[in-house]
């Protein structure tokens, strides 16, 4: 698996970034340091610093910074196929993104004005974290007014929906999935297949559905097959994704 190493600019931050390597397992580096390591093309730094904390692929320049930018995706991005997903849920609804990664589809769930909460759960330490402090680091009003339905957890979603008891209304599913080559996928979703480890075994679909909430959405490459087997009521498919619905309870 790729290698993943905290690395902090100033040492202003060195002390963040050592807490933060020591809660992530990994080693941590000063900038100076972090040149030094041999092959860094395979790996990732996190880098500590004031804005918000970030991956790059080794340390060329060319490698864009990565990071759940909630203010861009708040203005300039639309997923219309995933806001279709909600139509039909009642107002005020709940809903929980049991794979929230980059916490890109969550925001896309959290700007639809019907919706009071989103809660995203993450099992990768590391994604969680950035999640958190990209969350911490919003302030422009529009964003925040879809952050605040945020609530961030970091554990297993099968524990999560085996031990659930609140009626959700809607259950959100996006498992990585494979059919879009390296060089097509994008850069957050290339990171997420080097550093997670993949747990082919977690039955998510069967929990979800046994937790009884109005709806689960599925999110799959248009030519998968259906998670877990099962059949949706219906699906709502694009150039390269389609969502499978899973209507149980209206
Ligand atoms: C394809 S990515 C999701 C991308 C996300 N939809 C977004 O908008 O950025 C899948 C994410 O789910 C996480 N994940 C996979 N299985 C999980 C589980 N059982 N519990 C919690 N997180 C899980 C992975 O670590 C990864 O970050």
């Amino acid at each position: 698996m790729t290698e993943l190493i905290v690395s902090y600019k100033s040492n202003n931050y060195k002390h963040e970034a050592f807490d933060l390597a020591q809660r992530l397992e990994v080693e941590c580096l000063s900038h100076e340091e972090s040149k030094e390591v041999e092959d860094h093309i395979n790996v990732y730094f996190l880098i500590v610093n004031k804005s918000n904390h970030y991956l790059r692929k080794g340390l060329s320049r060319k490698y864009k910074p990565i990071f759940c930018n909630f203010s861009d995706w708040a203005t300039n991005y639309s997923d219309p196929l995933l806001t279709k997903c909600l139509k039909g849920l009642p107002d005020g609804f709940r809903a929980v993104d049991t794979t929230a990664g980059f916490g890109k589809d969550a925001l896309q769930i959290a700007k639809d004005i019907r919706c009071k909460n989103v809660t995203l759960i993450e099992k990768e330490p590391w994604m969680f974290h950035l999640l958190k402090d990209s969350y911490n680091k919003v302030e422009d009003n529009v964003t925040s007014v879809y952050v605040n339905k945020f609530k961030i957890l970091n554990m297993d979603s099968k524990n999560f929906l085996d031990k659930n008891k609140e009626p959700y209304d809607l259950i959100y599913i996006d498992p990585m999935f494979s059919g879009v080559s390296k060089s097509k996928a994008k850069k957050t979703l290339q990171t997420l297949r080097e550093l997670t480890t993949q747990n082919k075994q977690s039955n998510l679909l069967g929990a979800a559905i046994a937790s009884l909430p109005r709806r689960v959405v599925v999110k799959r490459h248009k030519n998968s097959n259906h998670l877990e087997g099962r059949v949706p009521n219906y699906s709502i498919s694009g150039k390269v994704v389609r969502y499978d619905i899973y209507n149980l309870n209206s």
